[in-house]
């Protein structure tokens, strides 16, 4: 991969750069997704903005766990029949593309979990208690997920460490400065979410990531929301881990994966006692396998991973690139629409987002909004996202969000704009 990257970590242009995705293109994309054409509410289309809780499966991915389920359905790495080899290979494979997805140096730097809690837990547990003790810090920013907050709290309650958190400002960008400022001896790592699930702000995690490297600190990036929406070069940002989920990026839930730079993986512990996870056991001497293996301890998701490794073959058969592009005129319709709402207030205005609109209006509570809005077949999230610090950041309890895809249209969007007029009408 020779492409350069900017401080965001989002991949840049590759030679010479594809075009964003054009109307046509996007009604030929959501052919592929046969969810996105169900009708409810007698009769009215789905529009579905909660891509940040789950987005939808492209037929392929559907598809590839059918065939695996259906003609080489067998466990992996474990029987000399020629259904487990093609079990194996099948699963291998699909970490391989992974591996290329996510532009790791090494296949093996690829540990697939459940998802990016179970990754950044494995890490905490392993990395993390090797690495961390008595008045030690962490740094994670006030806009992190819980899954990027709670493992750290419980790592440094039992070593009596503690999480220090870095500030974001009213705009929903983390304090660069302030961030700066945090370091000190005590400070053994940096845990930061790439793309916010709440606020949609895209994180100069390259940059963030200089600045902890300076000072000889770890950075574990939570790539649960970018995965999908920028191109992700893990050695062009030179992060130390990299987690997300497969079900945020078109494959199947209960899939993830954990990219960590070999020199790390080798030095870890393992996560998890197991099958698949040793070479040999003994009551006198157990020897563990190596990276990835160590961390996959009994028989994993297979048709997860194959999934998976369908998913991040379709998004590369459309262009990151693309997506990228497609998605930032999206950001840039959708704010100017929302912006212009009167009683409508964005939470999250970076000047650097992906298609996520949380918002809070005067009339009506997130939920209340989130009902009349569904009443019109529209599907968004409401409540604290799974960020409830960041919540009390901006003094509310909760936003309604508006999370899109590369699948997602313009049209969609006027159609929100509309039924928020209808919550307005509702609760006058
Ligand atoms: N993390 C997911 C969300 O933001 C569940 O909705």
């Amino acid at each position: 991969m020779t492409a350069e990257a900017d401080s965001t970590g989002a991949r840049g242009q590759a030679n010479p750069p594809r075009p964003p995705l054009a109307e046509g293109d996007v009604a030929r994309i959501r052919q592929d997704f046969p969810l996105l054409h169900t009708e409810l509410r007698g009769g009215k289309p789905l529009v579905y903005l909660d891509n940040a809780s789950t987005t939808q499966r492209p037929r392929a991915v559907v598809d590839a766990v059918d065939e695996y389920y259906l003609h080489h359905n067998a466990n992996i790495h474990r029987g000399v029949h020629q259904l487990s080899q093609a079990a194996t290979d099948a699963y291998e494979r699909a970490r391989e593309a992974v591996r290329r997805f996510v532009n790791a140096q090494l296949t093996g730097e690829i540990v697939f979990t459940r998802g990016t809690t179970e990754s950044i837990n494995l890490i905490a547990q392993t990395f993390g208690r090797t690495r961390i003790g008595p008045g030690d810090e962490v740094l994670v920013s006030e806009m992190e997920h819980h899954s990027n907050i709670v493992p750290w709290q419980m790592l440094c309650q039992e070593r009596g460490a503690r999480v220090r958190p870095i500030p974001v400002t009213d705009a929903g960008e983390i304090s660069l400065e302030e961030y700066g400022r945090l370091f000190n001896e005590k400070t053994k790592l940096v845990a930061v979410i790439h793309v916010s699930n709440a606020l949609g702000t895209v994180n100069p995690v390259k940059h963030m990531i200089d600045t902890a490297h300076a000072h000889g600190v770890p950075v574990v990036v939570d790539g649960a929301q970018s995965a999908a929406h920028l191109p992700v070069d893990v050695q062009d940002l030179d992060c130390d881990f990299y987690a997300c989920s497969g079900h945020k990026m078109c494959g199947p839930t209960g899939i993830g994966v954990l990219y960590g730079k070999a020199e790390h993986l080798e030095a870890m512990p393992p996560y998890q006692g197991g099958g698949d996870m040793i070479l040999s056991v003994s009551f006198g001497k157990t020897v563990y396998n190596t990276f990835p293996h160590k961390f996959e301890a009994g028989t994993p998701d297979i048709a997860g991973a194959i999934g998976l490794g369908a998913a991040v073959e379709y998004l590369e058969s459309i262009g990151m690139e693309p997506i990228a592009a497609y998605e930032r005129a999206l950001t840039r319709y959708g704010t100017q629409l929302l912006a212009s709402m009167d009683g409508v207030r964005l939470i999250g205005t970076a000047h650097d987002k992906a298609p996520v609109f949380s918002f809070c209006m005067a009339c009506a509570s997130p939920d209340a909004i989130g009902q009349v809005l569904d009443e019109e077949g529209i599907a968004v999230r409401t409540g604290h996202h799974c960020a409830q610090p960041l919540m009390e950041r901006f003094h509310i309890p909760g936003t309604a969000r508006a999370s899109l895809a590369f699948y997602n249209t313009r049209q969609e969007l006027d159609a929100l704009a509309e039924a928020l007029n209808r919550v307005k009408a509702a609760f006058p």
